[in-house]
């Protein structure tokens, strides 16, 4: 007989028809003639219920039956007797894949800390919890796709390992085979990359635009989705070293444009969620955050606040509020600053416009006053910036003359320069932390929990 998952047989009438179930215990309680078994399957946040006459099984095979162990039920799914229970499934077979021992099993107890849990990353998917995000996780990866297929964008596979750094920050990874114990050098003492596997000095990729840029240059409208790399030392519940982010990029879009996609794709996701991830938003409101399920109709409903950084900072300056960093025109906003002016000033997301040239990246657009680029971050409640995105310098000679300013090298970025030589274009993009915008929509407070395997400063486990 075909094995049913527990989202399907939860959706079944109560014919008492034989089913077979698969999954691991969560619970299991009862008296002396007959126990209960809480079984879940991963498939979604419910559990059915294994009702288990003790008489007509051995002892020693129920001994094995404890929380975390695996089992296969066959049996008749019959309506329940007890109160609150849809469906249940009487034992008639039950067969122990994998026991648990009690003694070692770490998820033994309900209501573990997510502390607790974070040091067992290799087991919390089996939590409610873990579960719930990362069911929410994908839905939200599978939205992004079908958001871009529908809108006739192409998705790009742009390379992890890279000899530029997109962001200037220098906050890179290194790639390397040479043996860092007998590096070879050149005659001024310095390592010789040239004896290193790609001829040249190569790190992890901190974001996929460069390439991206160049996509959108032949193919009008790309966008990215893949893993990025950022050696920061940020211990922030924001920021991990490695995370994944989504880099749409279009051909003939304005600055404007830009901030119409950026609104449009983040309200398309949160719809979807709240469409398709119910059950689970549902469970993570009444565990977590019980603000979540009105904070993302709330999103949906509002227009997203447009203002230019430099009235931002008028408003941050008259607030007569005291943040911990001080802001003046020319400082990068720290989130309580993203925060203030979300959360409590509009009260609404904001896209935040023409930032100073001196604190974002030498791609962006330079404005005539000479002093800002066509920057723009969204900016949301709980989170701050969940969006980077700009309008790109298209202008050869600007954006030459600013590379120079920078004291940048042209070695690593000739093939992104001449994107300007030949056929250059208006075009724009941006990128999506997809880490933080699953913060937002399973309402959890640390980064690190609503991605399986977390990476972090002194922290690569499992
Ligand atoms: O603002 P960022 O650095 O922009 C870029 O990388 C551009 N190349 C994007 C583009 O225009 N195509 O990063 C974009 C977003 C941030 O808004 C944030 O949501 C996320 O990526 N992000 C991080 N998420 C988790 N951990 C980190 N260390 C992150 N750094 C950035
Ligand atoms: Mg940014």
């Amino acid at each position: 007989m075909k094995s049913l998952r527990i989202v399907e047989l939860l959706r079944l009438p109560a014919t008492g028809d034989q089913v077979v179930v698969k999954g691991w215990v969560r619970t299991k309680r009862g008296n002396k003639n007959v126990a209960f078994i809480a079984l879940n399957d991963g498939s979604c946040v419910a559990n059915i219920q294994v009702v288990v006459d003790l008489s007509k099984f051995d002892e020693e095979l129920l001994r094995k039956v404890t929380t975390g162990a695996c089992l296969r039920v066959d049996g008749p799914l019959v309506e329940s007797v007890g109160s609150g229970q849809g469906l249940e499934v009487q034992a008639e077979k039950i067969e122990v894949y994998g026991t648990a021992d009690p003694e070692t099993y770490p998820l033994q107890k309900k209501g573990h800390s997510l502390e607790f849990l974070r040091e067992k990353a290799y087991l919390r998917p089996r939590t409610n919890t873990f579960g719930a995000i990362l069911r929410i996780r994908h839905a939200m990866a599978f939205a992004i796709h079908k958001y871009f297929n529908d809108r006739g964008f192409f998705y790009l596979h742009t390379p992890l390992i890279t000899a530029s750094d997109c962001e200037g920050a220098g906050a890179m990874f290194q790639v390397t085979t040479l043996d860092l114990n007998n590096l070879p050098k050149d005659e001024q003492g310095k390592v010789d990359y040239s004896q290193d596997f790609f001829g040249r000095q190569t790190a992890l990729t901190v974001s996929g635009q460069l390439e991206g840029e160049l996509g959108a240059m032949s193919l009008g409208r790309i966008y990215t989705f893949g893993p990025t790399f950022r050696a920061e030392n940020s211990n922030t519940p924001r920021h991990l070293a490695e995370f994944w982010m989504i880099e749409p990029e279009m051909a003939f879009y304005e600055l404007e444009d830009n901030m119409e996609l950026a609104e449009d794709f983040l309200k398309n996701l949160i719809r979807y969620a709240l469409d398709n991830c119910q059950e689970d938003l549902e469970f993570m409101n009444k565990m977590w955050d019980d603000g979540l399920i009105e904070r993302l109709h709330f999103v949906l409903e509002h227009d997203f606040k447009r203002l230019d950084y430099t009235e931002g900072i008028e408003i941050l300056k008259a607030s007569g509020r005291k943040f911990e960093f001080p802001c003046d025109w020319g400082c990068d906003l720290q989130s309580e600053h993203e925060r203030y002016l979300v959360e409590e000033h509009f009260k609404r997301p904001v896209i935040l416009i023409n930032y100073p040239k001196e604190i974002k990246a030498f791609y962006m657009k330079q404005n005539e006053d000479g002093k800002t680029v066509r920057a723009m971050d969204v900016l949301f409640p709980k989170i701050g910036e969940i969006i980077g995105g700009s309008e790109r310098e298209a202008d050869y000679g600007k954006l030459m003359a600013r590379i120079e300013e920078l004291g940048m090298s042209t070695d690593e970025l000739w093939w992104y320069i001449d994107t300007r030589r030949w056929g250059t274009a208006p075009h724009s993009g941006f990128g999506l932390g997809f880490e933080r915008l699953l913060l937002f929509v399973t309402g959890m407070g640390n980064i690190r929990d609503v991605i399986p395997f977390p990476r972090t400063p002194k922290n690569a486990d499992f």
